[in-house]
């Protein structure tokens, strides 16, 4: 008979070989990115409309800019998974350990096994998730900057029973949100923790308890909150390491203005390819390095 244990497996003094003094991504090149199909209302309607020229551009001028402000591995892309620039979604990283996802649509669960190789090759201890409880990586479970607590999303990808499994991994807290609108079935695409303290998110994504936690958790003056428009050009699907964030170009809307008067150096980058497969910035890039790594900026 199958037993649960409430055990974690990790020991508690877990020294992970990869260690990082720089933030550090990893990302993967739309070689093979297409819409090819729909597993997310993004998709409706563009089945192979990105352009994988434009698409490579995008990308590159994405990952220039990374550069700059972070280290950048690269994964080599396979034909068989259109959606694996979306690399975010394919694991969580912390201290080391790799959390693989398990992807709530077969479409993309081919990505899981050329995930935990590389992690494998580069030294990370791996911690599995049941094909059962389905769970999206970072696309769907996030820590704080401090690296104390999970946030982590059910309702849409995933499951509400791989939180505490994954949050077992790290031993760490984990505060489950419930989302509401298919158009945000990912919590990067509506809940961002950033440096300072801050949390940009987009409340008309959350049921009302989801709302109280947040609210319970960030003050007013640290919250702040999209439109629904802004949401819908994926406002909240940013990268933020420490003072800088790069985000997709928000035509129409103070946000840019807002978050640099709040001290933030925004960067704008074209990423429309991307949108039509239903992400943005974060999702093009998978951290390794723990959160409070920050480059000091
Ligand atoms: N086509 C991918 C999927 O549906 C896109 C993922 C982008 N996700 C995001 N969180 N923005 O899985």
């Amino acid at each position: 008979m199958a037993t649960t244990s409430t055990t974690p497996a990790v020991p508690l003094d877990f020294s992970p070989t990869p260690h990082f003094s720089r933030p550090t991504f990893l990302m993967c090149p739309p070689q093979f990115y297409d819409v090819d199909y729909v597993i997310n209302p993004w998709m409706a309607g563009n089945l192979h409309r990105p352009s994988r020229d434009v698409a490579f551009t995008q990308w590159n001028s994405l990952y220039e800019h990374l550069k700059t402000i972070a280290d950048v591995r690269l994964l080599h892309a396979r034909a068989d998974s259109p959606d694996m620039v979306f690399v975010a979604h394919a694991a969580l990283v912390h201290h080391g350990i790799a959390a693989i996802s398990s992807f709530a649509y077969a479409q993309r669960q081919p990505e899981e096994q050329y995930l935990r190789d590389w992690f494998k090759e580069a030294g990370f201890l791996l911690w599995d998730t049941p094909r059962e409880t389905s769970f999206e990586g970072e696309g769907d479970v996030l820590f704080d900057p401090e690296g104390k607590r999970l946030w982590a999303a059910h309702g849409v990808r995933t499951c509400l029973h791989s939180h505490r499994h994954v949050a077992d991994a790290w031993h760490t807290e984990v505060v489950s949100l419930h989302l509401m609108d298919p158009r945000f079935y990912h919590l990067d695409t509506c809940f961002a923790p950033l440096a300072g303290g801050y949390l940009l998110y987009y409340p008309g994504a959350f049921d009302v308890e989801s709302l109280r936690k947040i609210e319970e958790a960030y003050p007013v003056e640290k919250r702040i909150a999209v439109t629904e428009q802004e949401a819908t050009h994926f406002a909240c699907n940013v990268i933020n390491i420490g003072q800088n964030i790069l985000m997709h170009t928000a035509s129409n809307s103070e946000l840019p203005d807002r978050l640099m008067d709040l001290g933030f150096d925004v960067t704008q980058l074209v990423l429309t390819e991307f949108l039509k497969g239903g992400g943005s910035a974060k999702s093009l890039a998978l951290r390794l390095s723990d959160m409070n790594v920050t480059n000091g900026l």
